[in-house]
């Protein structure tokens, strides 16, 4: 059987300067869904590259004394670095300065020309250079570009115009009968209103510069660069060389574009198609922006986010998560320093990685790394399976309905329902007891089933991550094989399997008070986000509900355990700092507690305390503390909850 193509492309970003966050968002999007696809077995291309030509581009060489080429081939080595250090699995990238492009530009100007719909005329009006962008009066916001807000440009010159305002009628026809073709709706409505202002034949050669395609029957003009970069969707494809090829993935299922570049691929680019007589692509999809610390990214503001400054301290995976976690798609998003560093630790290096390590181990230490046969199963491994076989239901409706993030917080929600698993099962408990072998069995085999679909789900979002964990369970099967499919009944762990011994995914982002955030870390966001975080920790402290009202979501972060005190000793030189080593029944911790004053070391050990064992660790006179334990104080004195519930036990 063949399989079902599917064709998803990202803009052609401007090499006029490197790459940001914002831009890594994006290709992060389409590298999901891409993945996705290839994970339900489609036939995948995706595309994304380089738009090399135009006006601005050609300025910025002149301002650096090079030519066009030599400046863009720099930055485009560039963007094909930072793709792949993000793990970024496109099938080509296109550059619209290679030939294999240019001879599709000229050949789609041939066509329509002959056609009678471009001809040639005198272009005078507005410009905006860094937009590429030709604005009638009416259009400009305050005498500005409506798009960007900087000034337009007069222009008068020769030209040729494509007879755009013929496709007026059918374009908007064709918006109104598709109404998935415009993502989301309400970038869709904004076109409908655009195109009923009416439409114009647009402008498509220049003669003031010529950094551009040439036109094939007039080479003083180059061809506008937007209708040089639109058509950058059909040349890699096979549309001037390879039939069959452009058969199968035209038209493409999805052109992810920021919110910005929604008109000129639902408008313009669907008219040029029609001019070729093409099918129009399924879908637009218009991303929001990403703004940095509630500031919109720029130069001059100096605060621009270097994606590979990003990946070299916390990794592409926890980049790539945090961008597809935090952000719903439709919407602006913000990006902070802050919130990807809660975020590696509470979702990645705690939920996740804990969930790894704590099953890993206790194969190891109850099974000898075997995981064996499940069999029988008691209602609490039956209420997890259930929750189990939801957790695909929803997360494959998600996926197919472009809400990434959706899919990741069901995800996750599915891995904090394992440790939970974990809590209620207390496998240490059952592995005191030969009666109780085979539930402690079923229970790791659950668990490592568990982390063989985790891995599989998280492979679109985190690909580096999903393989690691996939190697750590020692199953034999070659991860890049691995479908979705294959996760969809329980019960595909090959019993018998080796487990590795567990390594660690995530390192916890130490934050201690004394030295805030990154103060020691490398990374040139450093220096300049301590002044925003200060804002940032003042405007947190006025959005806290006035009444000390917290929701019972808050209230669920708080993760409360059943602590044994294993060993206790007196921090010297102190009054009232105890070092104390925790169990948490498969875990040892260690914490430093101000009760010295009112226990003794003997006192204390043996005694069953509460630990809040979510607490950002902290640096306390140099001892790592990681959790607090609960105490009730009253006047002058302070005393230990203590709780006679096994070690580990969950409290809620
Ligand atoms: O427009 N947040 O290229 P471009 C999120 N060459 N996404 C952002 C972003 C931000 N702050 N900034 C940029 C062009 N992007 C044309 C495209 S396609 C035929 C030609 C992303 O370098 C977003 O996807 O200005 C946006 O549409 C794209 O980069 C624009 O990149
Ligand atoms: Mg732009």
């Amino acid at each position: 059987m063949t399989k079902k193509s599917f064709y998803i492309t990202t803009p052609i970003y401007y090499p006029s300067a490197k790459l940001h966050i914002g831009h890594a968002y994006c290709t992060t999007i389409a590298d999901a869904v891409a993945r996705y696809k290839r994970l339900t077995d489609h036939d995948v291309f995706f595309l994304t590259g380089s738009d090399e030509h135009g006006q601005k581009i050609q300025q910025k060489a002149e301002e650096e004394g090079v030519t066009p080429l030599a400046y863009v081939d720099k930055i485009v080595a560039g963007f094909q670095g930072l793709w792949q250090k993000l793990h970024i699995s496109n099938d080509d990238f296109i550059r619209t300065t290679e030939e294999r492009h240019q001879r599709v530009v000229q050949e789609i100007f041939r066509r329509i020309y002959e056609k009678g719909d471009i001809y040639k005329g005198k272009y005078k009006g507005l410009y905006c250079t860094p937009c590429e962008s030709y604005w009638t009066e009416r259009q400009l916001a305050d005498g500005k570009c409506p798009d960007c807000g900087r000034a337009v440009a007069e222009v008068e010159e020769d030209a040729y115009f494509f007879k755009m305002s013929r496709y007026e009628r059918r374009v908007l026809e064709y918006i109104e009968a598709n109404p998935d073709f415009i993502q989301p709706v309400s970038r869709r409505n904004e076109m409908i209103n655009f195109i009923k202002q009416g439409l114009e034949d647009l402008c498509i050669s220049r003669t003031s510069f010529d950094w551009g395609i040439p036109v094939p029957i007039a080479p003083d003009h180059v061809i506008y660069v937007w209708f040089d970069a639109l058509t950058n969707y059909l040349t890699p494809i096979g549309f001037l060389d390879d039939i069959e090829k452009f058969e199968k993935y035209w038209p493409a299922d999805i052109h992810l574009v920021g919110k910005e570049i929604v008109r000129f691929h639902s408008i313009i680019w669907p008219c040029i198609l029609m001019a070729l007589d093409l099918p129009l692509p399924k879908m637009v999809y218009g991303h929001g922006w990403l703004i940095v610390d509630g500031d919109k990214m720029s130069k001059s503001k100096g605060n621009v986010v270097d994606p590979l400054l990003l990946i070299d301290e916390f990794g592409a995976d926890a980049i790539r998560y945090f961008l597809l976690r935090e952000i719903n798609l439709g919407q602006d998003g913000n990006f902070s320093r802050d919130a990807l560093i809660t975020r590696i630790n509470a979702d990645l290096a705690n939920d996740l990685g804990n969930l790894l390590h704590r099953t890993l181990n206790m194969i190891g230490k109850f099974q000898g790394g075997v995981v064996e046969k499940a069999l029988g199963e008691s209602a609490i491994d039956r209420a997890f399976l259930d929750e189990a076989q939801k957790t695909i239901d929803a997360y494959e409706r998600e996926m197919e309905g472009m809400k990434l993030q959706s899919a990741i917080k069901t995800t996750w929600a599915f891995i904090s329902r394992a440790n939970k698993y974990i809590d209620e099962t207390m496998p240490w408990a059952l592995a005191k007891e030969a009666a109780k072998k085979q539930e402690l069995t079923n229970t790791l085999y659950n668990l490592a089933e568990s982390l063989r679909r985790i891995s599989v789900l998280i492979e679109p979002f985190m690909p580096e991550t999903a393989a690691k964990i996939w190697r750590q369970l020692g199953i034999a099967e070659d991860f890049s094989a691995v479908r979705l499919a294959d996760v969809r009944a329980w019960g595909g762990f090959p019993a018998g399997t080796h487990v590795a011994s567990p390594e660690q995914l995530f390192p916890r982002i130490e934050v201690t008070e004394e030295k805030p955030t990154a103060e020691g870390r490398k990374g040139s966001t450093t220096k300049s986000q301590e002044p925003q975080k200060k804002q940032k920790a003042e405007k947190a402290k006025h959005d806290a509900p006035a009444d000390g009202i917290i929701t019972i979501e808050e209230f669920r972060r708080v993760d409360l355990r059943v602590a044994e005190i294993l060993r206790a000793e007196r921090v010297p030189d102190t009054e009232k700092l105890m070092r104390l080593q925790v169990s948490l029944g498969d875990e040892e911790r260690e914490i430093v507690s101000g009760i010295a004053e009112f226990y003794t070391a003997e006192e204390l050990v043996g005694k069953k305390i509460i630990l809040v064992a979510n607490l950002k660790p902290a640096k306390i006179r140099g001892i790592r503390s990681h959790g607090m334990l609960l105490c009730a104080k009253s006047e002058g004195s302070l005393t230990l909850v203590e709780v006679d519930a096994p070690a580990g036990s969950a409290v809620s």
